[in-house]
């Protein structure tokens, strides 16, 4: 029997997602009304969980590339209401909120969702997103910031288990501090980033974890996978590796390349410059080496262009070599996540569940 492979959806929740070209689909605003009709589709399908994004700032350019972004949390809640059964991740950027009030708006959408809302917890990595609000000025911020995830997340479970935290740690304070009603079950912990701080924070901390670079085969993830196991297991912990994937389907290979070829034909220039400059690609830097164009349009985000066929036996074999789920990201979702429904997942020998005993 295969091993399973848990399917869910990066949502639309920011403008564009993740391909950087001009004239795309009409409807890639990120709106309530999308977002809700791919999670609806997504839950009716049987997909087991929807991620949306915490992002602050966009790129500009004619594409206004991220410039629209949903607030992640105030949409999960939203869609916690409106749904049954699928898990609803939202994503926290630590920065930006006290974990007390993180730890009180998390255990109320669980409460919405009845026990299926996960946290994703983002360290930041992107200073200009948080430099506009005043909240990222000290510079080595971003070599401490999973010490200072460490503190943010030690004090919210305690919060959701203790009934008096009182916490002295290097970047906060808690004073007898109280968070009720606690969540019926400790929330699951999401988070993503192969840096080394980050694979410790994930072995300490997380429950699922995401990995892959833009070009990581299936092997390569399984190999990551396993890394991230290990470590967690000398915490006796178990973190199960997710991936994310940029999925550009065509009812042949070629239609797909020709879906591709179009969004490389209408890169937007402007924003891709302004991504790299933030990202710390910066032209002007002395070391600054030319990425491939597929990489800039792309996101630097793995991605895979094929039939639907194709599709399907790619994701068989990334839960073959062991990892757990992916995330699918769409250029158009509203067309997209219903072929998918309709064309990938009846192919797929990876969501076999194996019968019970
Ligand atoms: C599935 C997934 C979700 C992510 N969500 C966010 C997000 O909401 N906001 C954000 O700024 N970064 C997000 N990231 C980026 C990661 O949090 C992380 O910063 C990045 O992978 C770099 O890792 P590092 O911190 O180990 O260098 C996401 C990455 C993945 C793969």
């Amino acid at each position: 029997m295969a091993n399973y492979l848990e399917l869910g959806l990066f949502l639309p929740s920011t403008k564009g997602s993740l391909i950087i070209a001009k004239n795309m689909p009409s409807r890639r605003e990120a709106t309530w009304g999308l977002n809700k009709e791919v999670v609806l589709a997504a839950e009716a399908a049987g997909m087991e969980f929807a991620l949306s994004q915490v992002k602050w700032r966009g790129y500009g350019g004619a594409s206004g590339h991220w410039d629209g972004a949903q607030e992640s949390f105030t949409l999960m809640a939203g869609l916690a209401a409106v749904t049954s059964k699928i898990n609803l991740i939202a994503s926290v950027a630590v920065r930006t909120v006290n974990p007390a009030v993180l730890a009180k708006m998390a255990a109320t959408i669980d409460d919405i969702a009845d026990g299926r809302f996960i946290v994703n917890i983002v360290a930041g990595w992107n200073k200009f997103e948080y430099a506009q609000m005043g909240l990222w000025s000290d510079d080595d911020y971003y070599l401490n910031r999973y010490d200072y995830a460490d503190e943010y997340l030690t004090i919210m479970k305690r919060l959701w288990t203790e009934d008096n935290v009182t916490f002295d740690g290097k970047y906060f304070k808690m004073e007898e501090c109280r968070s009720n009603p606690k969540p019926k079950r400790p929330l699951k912990i999401v988070s993503a980033g192969q840096s080394e701080g980050a694979l410790s924070f994930v072995a300490r901390h997380s429950d699922y974890s995401f990995i892959g670079r833009m070009n990581d085969t299936a092997e390569q993830l399984g190999v990551v996978a396993r890394k991230i196991a290990a470590l967690a297991a000398e915490h006796d912990r178990t973190v199960t590796s997710y991936t994310l994937l940029n999925v550009i389907a065509g009812r042949t290979q070629e239609e797909a390349e020709a879906r591709k070829a179009t969004f490389m034909a209408d890169r937007d220039e402007v924003a891709i410059e302004e991504w790299l400059r933030v990202s710390g690609f910066d032209r002007n830097r002395a070391d600054y080496q030319e990425l491939p164009p597929e990489t800039t349009t792309f996101m630097s985000v793995p991605y895979i262009v094929g039939s639907h066929e194709a599709i399907a036996r790619h994701l068989d074999s990334l839960a073959e070599y062991g990892v757990g789920g992916v995330s699918l990201c769409f250029p158009d979702f509203e067309n997209d996540v219903p072929d998918f429904i309709a064309n990938v997942m009846p192919r797929l020998t990876c969501r076999e569940r194996p019968a019970a005993a």
